[in-house]
Formats: structure tokens, sequence, C-alpha cells
């Protein structure tokens, strides 16, 4: 099998290579990312693997079908960057569902800490000897309540987290997960009382056209005054030019994004050396209360262990059977895992 693999990182390759190399799959490695105007490279190949911020819309989908490339590989969970209505029967897209939970949710944490302990701020102040505390007030989160806004893989270990800190954990999902209640004691709420009773809120559900612009300017004026949000699922779920008026109207106390809804251009790339063209990301970076990450939740060596061998097995399993249970189908109006592996046929 003969894969050509768009948007490389330097932290992909060894364990694309390891993988590849164990089951019989060669990598060929472009650093682009995969568009209509960079299609063309996958001439010859089998197959393509993409990530996150690669778009892979109707036109490059005609036209991988016209090359020959059958097989569309996410090596990510997250599927919102392709048009799946039309790719159903047409590629083979497939998808690794959960690679590290445990990754995100820990980054998620760690931003929360970072925010409400003020450690961005300490950090750079020790590094100048400057010992003063002034300013860097922060809050217990023991005892304070935490919204999370979808309890699938990564949000159920993000309540584990937060529950581990003493706090009051509320969910909300579209499809709400009996054993959580009963295991962990998280309590199932609306979504407005999710929003009117949390200090903290955290989005773990997918981006769909229900979710899109899930916090905006009228569910922000429904929050507690200084809530902290927390968005390391996709960036559209937050409406940022409305998160930047809640900063600056004081409604919201912190933000920690991993993501962010206009980052594919921007994120993974060193900017530094140009002149950023997006006000809304440049205002929200000048807040001393916004921490942006680069997309970089996954990022744990475990997750990228796992995502080169589950997406390198999910080829060769296609290959070998015609089927894959990391198939993703197109079924009632939505996007869905096919589980069966057989619904492209
Ligand atoms: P999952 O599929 O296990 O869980 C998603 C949950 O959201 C499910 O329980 C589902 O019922 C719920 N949901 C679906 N529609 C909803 C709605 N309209 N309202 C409320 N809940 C809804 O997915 P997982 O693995 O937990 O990942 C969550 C998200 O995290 C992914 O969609 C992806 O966008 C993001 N992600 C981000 C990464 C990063 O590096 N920042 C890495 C991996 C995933």
């Amino acid at each position: 099998m003969k894969i050509a693999f768009f948007d490389t990182k330097p932290y992909d390759k060894p364990y694309f290579e390891k993988y590849g190399k164990e089951y019989g799959v060669t990598f060929k490695f472009f650093e682009t990312k995969l568009t209509a105007d960079t299609v063309e490279l996958a001439a010859g190949y089998d197959g393509v693997c993409a990530f996150v911020n690669d778009r892979v819309d109707a036109a490059v989908i005609d036209r991988l079908q016209e090359l020959g490339v059958g097989i569309l590989a996410l090596r990510c969970a997250g599927f919102n960057n392709v048009d799946m209505k039309h790719a159903f029967g047409r590629l083979h897209v497939l998808r690794v569902p959960a690679y590290s939970p445990y990754a995100v949710a820990e980054h998620a944490m760690a931003l929360l800490l970072t925010s409400v302990r003020r450690i961005h701020k300490a950090y750079i102040r020790s590094k100048e000897f400057n010992f003063s505390l002034s300013g860097l007030t922060g809050f217990d989160l023991h005892g304070k309540t935490v919204g999370i806004v979808g309890t699938g893989k990564i949000g159920k270990v993000f309540a584990g987290i937060c529950l581990g800190f003493g706090m009051r954990v509320l969910a909300y999902d579209k499809y709400p997960d009996a054993e959580l209640v009963k295991r962990a004691g998280v309590e199932y709420v609306t979504l407005d009382a999710l929003f009117a009773e949390s200090d903290v809120i955290s989005l773990h559900c997918p981006l769909t056209e229900e979710t899109h612009y899930l916090v905006n300017a009228d569910s922000i004026s429904r929050m507690k005054k200084g809530v902290v949000i927390i968005n390391t699922s996709r960036g559209a779920l937050v409406d940022s030019e409305a998160l930047l008026s809640g900063i600056k109207s004081r409604q919201v106390g912190a933000a920690c994004l991993d993501v962010y809804e206009e980052e594919a251009d921007l994120f993974f790339e060193d900017n530094s050396g140009h002149i950023m063209e997006d006000d809304t990301l440049a205002r929200l970076i000048t807040m001393p209360n916004v921490l942006v990450t680069s997309h970089q939740a996954f990022l744990t060596e475990e997750a990228l262990e796992n995502i080169a061998e589950t997406t390198v097995k999910n080829i060769v399993t296609l290959a070998e059977t015609g089927e894959c249970p990391n198939e993703l189908c197109y079924r009632g109006g939505e996007a869905k895992d096919c589980k069966s592996g057989k619904c492209f046929s």
C-alpha cells in the first residue's frame, strides 16, 4: 500500500515510519496541506492520510476519486473538515476514534490550572527574578462547579479529573450516559442550567451544525459572571468575537483555548516573523486572562504512538478485508461510525 501523507510535521514521521514498516505501508510525506490545489500530489497512491486542518471538500473528494485514490485515512478523531455527505460512497473515510482521551483531558486541566493560578504570569516573572506575588491571586477549584458539554471519551476523563479536585460536576450531552451518573456522581442538567450554574465550562462535544457557536453572545450573557471557558474541542464551537466582547465586559473571567475557529492557516506553523492578520486572535492573545495553545492537546508520546498504529492498521484492515470498524458512513443526514464496516457497499 502506498499512502500520500499530507500536512506532515517532524513529530509525525518517526511513528508512521515505524508502523508503516511493521505493517507494509509506504508513506510519502508532503509538508503541504491537502487542498484542491495540492490534491494532484495524490496521483499514483492508494490513499491519502490527512489531519485536522486539511480541507477535504467536494472538489478534493471528486479529484481523489478521478485519480483512483480510494482511501482517506484521517489521523485524528474529529472529521468536521471532511464533507462526509459527499465522501460517502466515493471514498473510504477512516479515522482514529480514540488515541488518548487522557492527553486532551489533561491538557484541558493544565490550561485551567495555569489560568486560575496565574502560572503563565509567574513563569515569566521568575525568569526575570521578579518574585513579586502582586496580581497572582487565584482561586481554589475545590468546591467550584464545572460544566462539561459532551461526555464522550474525553469529557468522561475530564469529569474524573475534576471530581478528583473536589469539584461539583454538571454535564450536558445529547446522549447522556447513565453509567457516568451511577459510577461517578456526575449530574446531567439542561444546557441552560449548565450555563447558569457553572464556574468553569469545558467543551468536549464534536463540531456539528447543532453545536456551531454553542458559546455565543446570548449564551455568554446567561453564564455566571467571571466564568472560565475551556475549549479543547473545535474552534467554531465558540464565536470568538462574542468571547472577546465577554472578556472585555468582564462577563467572562478567563478563556483557555487550544482551538480557534480560524486556526487552519495559522496553527501548527511558526508565524512569529509575520504580521498577524487575524485581529480577533491578536486581541484575544493580548488579554492577560486568555491562554492559547495551538491545537496541542493531543500531543503526547502515547497519543502519537496510538494514532500511527491505528491509522496504519485501519488502512491494512480495509485493504485486506474490504471492511474497517473505524470507517465513517453517512446515514440519516449525519456522519457516524459505521461500526459494521460494511456501510460503504
Ligand atoms: P466522543 O465522540 O467520544 O464524545 C463526544 C460526545 O459529544 C458524545 O458523548 C456525544 O454524544 C456528544 N455530543 C454530540 N453532539 C452533541 C451536542 N449537540 N450537544 C452535546 N453533546 C453532544 O469524542 P471525544 O473523543 O471525547 O472527542 C471530543 C472532541 O474533542 C472531538 O469531537 C474533537 O473535536 C476534539 N478533539 C480535540 C483534540 C485536540 O488535540 N484539541 C484531540 C482529539 C479530539
